[in-house]
């Protein structure tokens, strides 16, 4: 009886210990401010202020990764020249699309329980210009998000990456995002120009894998353009927006030399 006790007590500090202590308060204002069209958000709070003055044309396509270090996150709008729907949050969590706000309301409060959260702008006609759309963090550290083992963010206009491009072959198990969220306002086409994966043992992609999402405008999120794993190059792929996911994941065994495309 006392050596049960004993191990209903290890059992509750056990359960307890990997909470923090300390919740963590917002922080008074944004520490960083991000003007870029797209990038990656690291940091405890941020503004996104994007061509808050200026003229946006119809068709500007951008997407920013926020992953905050504490789970409870909050975005509010301070400034708008946005048409209806052309700014939205999805959250993220291993790469798989959750829920999806649409920002239009200055002041309100948008919040999640735990981060990845993507910010994309996909402006329509009625647009006139940017927004400023700030990201507070709090509360307990986040396990929820990130896990990634690479996360890279393009902003060029044109450009050309390979994965992992450093000569060596990818590692097992991972989960690996690129993003290209080209500056400019346009529609691009995506071209493979390497594919060396492990070969499927049947006709769907059940081991290591590269999936390209766009956005798709109409339903306002991003679809599943491809789901590649052979060493066959697809046909080139038209993205809309000019916006693209692309999501690597390898299984736990077998290894090859991976993946090059461009955009242009
Ligand atoms: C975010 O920053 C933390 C701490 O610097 C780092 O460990 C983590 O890998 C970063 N996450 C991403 C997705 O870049
Ligand atoms: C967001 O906006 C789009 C386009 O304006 C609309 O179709 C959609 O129903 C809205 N979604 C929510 C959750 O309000
Ligand atoms: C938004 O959240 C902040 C911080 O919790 C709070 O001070 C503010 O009153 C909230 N605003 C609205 C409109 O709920
Ligand atoms: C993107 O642009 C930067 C700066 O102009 C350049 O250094 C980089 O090599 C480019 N990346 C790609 C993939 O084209």
């Amino acid at each position: 009886m006392i050596a049960l006790a004993v191990f209903l007590i290890a059992v509750v500090a056990v359960a307890t210990a990997d909470r923090s202590a300390i919740l963590v308060d917002e922080d008074p204002a944004p520490v960083v401010t991000i003007t870029t069209c797209g990038g990656m958000v690291n940091t405890s709070s941020a503004a996104i202020n994007f061509q808050l003055a200026s003229s946006i044309p119809a068709g500007q396509a951008c997407l920013w990764t926020v992953q905050a270090p504490y789970d409870a996150v909050r975005f509010t709008l301070k400034e708008s020249g946005l048409g209806m729907g052309d700014l939205k949050l999805t959250q993220f969590i291993h790469a798989i699309q959750g829920y999806q706000y649409n920002v239009t309301e200055i002041g309100a409060n948008y919040t999640y329980s735990a981060g990845t959260v993507l910010v994309s702008l996909v402006t329509g006609a009625e647009a006139s210009s940017g927004f400023s759309l700030e990201m507070y963090s709090s509360g307990d550290l986040d396990v929820a998000g990130g896990g990634f083992t690479h996360y890279e963010t393009f902003l060029n206009s044109t450009g050309a990456t390979a994965y992992p491009g450093n000569g060596q072959p990818y590692m097992n198990n991972e989960r690996a995002v690129i993003i290209v969220s080209p500056s400019d306002a346009g529609s691009r086409t995506l071209t493979f120009t390497g594919m060396e994966l492990e070969q499927p043992s049947g006709f769907h992609c059940l081991y290591d894998k590269v999936k390209v999402l766009s956005w798709y405008v109409p339903w306002g999120h991003l679809v599943t353009e491809e789901i590649l794993c052979r060493s066959e190059l697809p046909p080139p792929i038209m993205l809309d927006t000019g916006l693209a996911v692309i999501l690597f994941t390898s299984d736990s065994s077998v290894t090859r030399g991976g993946f090059a495309f461009n955009w242009m």
